[in-house]
């Protein structure tokens, strides 16, 4: 049997995907009033439809669980009926699109909390820098850490969340486990500091995730849920005293659940360059026996190679995806990419969102 390529289709229980280039989940705070995605994000996403498999920009489950400007909900009626906009429109371009359930906990501010409070958090630890507000940017401020008996209703939100997402049309969602948000704070011991059964050793950090993973899967079939884990990231002031082995014993657990997949973010330069682990997505192969997606300063010559050589089931691609709507078309035919302007990335209008040009149609 010869190995499979980027261009290869791939299928995961009964979703298709035509090749292995997926979109990574890429937030661009351009939902409207109300958090409520809107006509102009569909169309960005029936440009980018040629992906084996889209994964949204994080959708916040709660309003306590935003962090940025204009990011979009999945609470609302009125954000299901935006969203329902988005699947429907990408299901007439012939797309596949999950939805990634998102809560920053202490990556927030308490302007963007109803009535004005702390965010939550797994324990009191502020992050450092500054945060981006309605009203600019401001510092981090300390969480409140979550009471015991207020988890089983974080784990609520994810459930109704995920049956929103249904309601939405959506194929599948993911769990945002990764980048510093409330689930990676809860995973790892430089933010979780709890002496309750949700602190202390990994078995119990992992059991806030795991036991939003079964809520969700309460509502999706396995093969329509992935998980997003980023064991070498340092974004949102993170750390852990033994990522490799953390994250291990994390990931191992996942093989009981026989999920779509699970997404891992490799180290990244400025991870490397702050000191962070260096902890290659391709270890984790060994470990995870299902269908691994890798993302993370790819091109498409080692994405080909990590998915020939092994490494890798599926690649997704950010910023690359975001300059170019028509990415597994030009990475097929190895042709030139347009470059991303970063100055566009969060907020804003269709500028630097949908006019990035795709390839002209081959002469007929
Ligand atoms: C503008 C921007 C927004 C992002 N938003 C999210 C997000 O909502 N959820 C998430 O898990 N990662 C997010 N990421 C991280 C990307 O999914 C990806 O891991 C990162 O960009 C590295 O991949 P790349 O080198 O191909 O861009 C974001 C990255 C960028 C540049």
């Amino acid at each position: 049997m010869t190995s499979p390529t980027l261009f290869s289709p791939l299928t995961i229980g009964d979703l298709n995907l035509p090749n292995r280039t997926v979109l990574a989940p890429l937030t661009r705070c351009r939902a409207s009033e109300g958090s409520v995605p809107n006509p102009m994000m569909a169309d960005y996403y029936v440009q980018r439809a040629s992906a084996g498999l889209m994964i949204t920009e994080g959708a916040q489950i709660a309003p306590e669980g935003q962090g940025y400007p204009a990011t979009p909900g999945i609470y609302s009626d009125e954000q299901v009926a935006g969203w329902r906009l988005v699947t429907d429109a990408v299901h007439r371009a012939g797309g596949r699109i999950f939805l990634q359930l998102w809560h920053v906990g202490r990556v927030s501010h308490p302007s963007f909390q109803p009535g004005g409070t702390l965010p939550v958090a797994p324990s009191a630890i502020a992050p450092e820098g500054e945060v981006a507000t309605y009203e600019g940017m401001k510092p981090y401020v300390a969480p409140r850490a979550l009471e015991t008996d207020e988890l089983p209703g974080i784990v609520a939100l994810y459930r109704k969340a995920a049956q929103n997402a249904k309601d939405a049309g959506f194929d599948g969602v993911e769990v945002h486990g990764a980048n510093g948000y409330l689930l990676d704070q809860f995973l790892r011991d430089g933010t979780n500091r709890r002496t309750d059964a949700y602190g202390g050793s990994i078995e119990n950090r992992a059991r806030l995730p795991l036991e939003v993973l079964e809520a969700v899967l309460s509502i999706w079939p396995s093969r329509r849920v992935g998980v997003r884990l980023s064991p070498s990231g340092t974004i949102n002031s993170m750390s852990d005293s033994d990522p490799a082995a953390h994250f291990g014993y994390f990931v191992e657990k996942l093989n009981a659940y026989d999920l779509a997949y699970v997404h891992i973010v490799e180290p990244m330069e400025a991870d490397i360059r702050h000191g962070g682990p260096n902890i290659p997505g391709g270890s984790f192969r060994p470990i995870y026996t299902g269908t691994l997606m890798l993302c993370g300063e790819y091109d498409g010559a080692r994405a080909d190679a990590a998915v020939q050589g092994g490494a890798a089931d599926l690649v997704a691609f950010g910023r690359p995806f975001i300059a170019n709507p028509d990415l597994p078309r030009r990475l097929q035919e190895n042709a030139p990419l347009n470059t991303p302007d970063p100055t566009t990335f969060y907020g804003g209008d269709e500028h630097g969102y949908l006019d990035y040009p795709a390839l002209e149609e081959a002469p007929a």
